[in-house]
């Protein structure tokens, strides 16, 4: 072959930026987080539910709304190709959050008329087109609840609120999370928003040619929205701006006193925040972000929620109040590796530290496990008696790997020790007689068993 000929080496293809691989040396964290929340979720009484990936964008547009940051410069977004064409023609939009989604599949399947109270968790992927960074990720993965229902479901009550936010710092405490801060504000009802938006309108009208060109349309078409951002030289305006809470009804100030009350009563910690409002426009009364300060730089917050009264009404459904919450749970991850690795350098560095004890707790439960037995077949003619015996202890709940009998006994012996506690040794002998050879790395110890009491040894019963 000539060199002209030879193939020229294809590029690797690598993840598209913002996007990430989950190895398996990382997923048993990932999945220790993931069940404590679906346990401390069934025990306050709600039900999972899994909204599609991507939406109609109309849903997003409707109820996050146009002039936030995340319909207008973040949504990854196409029209459907098969109908683009014709009058059917869809535009789809991967979804950048998931209660739009969840408010959606409430009015389809017409669960107001049940007249109870929905109780709904998630956990799944969403999509924002950010300029990545630590914590910040084009695919992040969110665990959120919703709690939903006809006003006669009692969906309003400020006990709601209160009881999200207590299962909230539950679920933090019991998964070993420290230094968290709870934010809360109240951004009122829709007429409290109308009449604020209006204050912000006239305070912005002497000053907006001042701020960037962003800012200078929302000072317009949504005012409420010029809180949320983050031009540095426009923050001296906004700092002089009109605060929510001069705006609030007596029925809404009412509303933030009970869940304060209630709050206090389960020895919640809150710090109240008025320059509060989140940057979705669905957000009703109460709002709240939790943030904490280890391991997460500058993306601090770890989650975030709020109440949204009126927006099954915005998507077209009946009248349903609603409150939720979505953790961030990339950042989850982040925090409770980074405080247990700050728990480490401290305990190396100063053995009495108080400060140790939880966090190494939850670093126990992620850390790999090692596998039962690995098998290994000794010539390439009992590789068939290893699958069998691998499938028998198995299928009696015993984690095992097979080799081969092709490896050298010196590979296999390797192998072994750095994935297994025992090693099963299957010569021609062994075979031929029903019986294996086991061997436990800890204590040295080999012995040659029947099949039958292999299955006991491995489990550490004694015969
Ligand atoms: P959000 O504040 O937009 O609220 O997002 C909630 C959390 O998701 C954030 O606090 C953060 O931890 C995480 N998050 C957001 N963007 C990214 C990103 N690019 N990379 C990594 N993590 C991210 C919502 O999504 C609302 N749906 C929450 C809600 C539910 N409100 C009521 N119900």
């Amino acid at each position: 072959m000539s060199p002209a000929e030879k193939p020229t080496p294809k590029q690797s293809i690598k993840a598209v930026r913002g996007t990430r691989d989950l190895l398996p040396d990382q997923t048993p964290l990932w999945n220790h987080v993931e069940s404590t929340a679906r346990a401390i979720f069934s025990r306050y009484g709600f039900g999972e539910i899994r909204t599609p990936i991507f939406e109609d964008t109309t849903l997003f547009s409707r109820s996050v709304g146009e002039e936030t940051d995340i319909v207008s410069k973040e949504m990854f977004t196409w029209e459907d190709r098969a109908r683009a064409a014709s009058e059917k023609a869809q535009s789809l939009t991967l979804r950048p959050e998931s209660t739009a989604g969840v408010v959606r599949a409430y009015i389809e399947h017409k669960l107001g008329e049940t007249g109870q109270l929905q109780k709904l968790y998630y956990i799944g992927p969403q999509f924002r087109r950010e300029r990545p960074q630590r914590g910040r990720y084009r695919q992040f993965w969110q665990i959120g609840a919703e709690v939903i229902g006809p006003q006669s479901s009692g969906a309003e009550s400020p006990i709601r609120d209160a009881e999200v936010l207590e299962m909230l710092s539950s679920l933090l405490d019991e998964l070993g999370i420290r230094d968290w801060r709870l934010d809360l504000n109240s951004v009122g009802n829709a007429d409290d928003r109308a009449r604020y938006n209006a204050a912000l309108r006239e305070a912005l009208a002497p000053v907006k040619h001042l701020m960037c060109p962003d800012n200078q349309r929302r000072a317009d078409t949504n005012p409420l929205r010029v809180l949320d951002s983050k031009d540095e030289a426009d923050q001296e305006i906004i700092n002089t701006l009109p605060k929510i809470a001069d705006f609030l009804s007596p029925e809404s100030r009412t509303h933030f006193e009970q869940v304060l009350a209630a709050l206090d009563a389960s020895g919640v910690n809150y710090n109240i925040n008025p320059r509060l409002v989140r940057g979705l426009d669905y957000y009703t009364r109460t709002t709240f972000e939790f943030t904490v300060t280890t391991g997460l730089g500058t993306q601090n917050a770890l989650l975030g929620g709020g109440r949204y009264d009126g927006l099954s009404e915005m998507l077209g459904g009946p009248k349903a109040p609603g409150i939720g919450f979505a953790i961030g749970e990339d950042r989850l991850i982040l925090t409770l590796q980074a405080q247990a690795e700050a728990d480490a350098a401290a305990e190396a560095g100063a053995p009495s530290s108080p400060a140790v004890s939880s966090p190494v707790r939850v670093g126990q439960a992620w850390s790999p496990k090692k596998l039962d037995a690995y098998i290994a077949p000794i010539g390439e003619a009992q590789n068939p008696a290893a699958l069998t015996l691998a499938r028998d202890l198995r299928r009696a709940g015993l984690t095992i790997e097979v080799g081969d009998g092709r490896f050298k006994l010196g590979k296999s012996f390797d192998t072994a020790d750095k994935l297994a506690r025992h090693i099963i040794l299957l010569g021609e002998d062994e075979v031929a007689t029903h019986t294996a050879t086991l061997k436990t790395f800890a204590t040295g110890e080999q012995v040659k068993a029947n099949r039958e009491e292999l299955t006991d040894m491995l489990k550490g019963v004694k015969p």
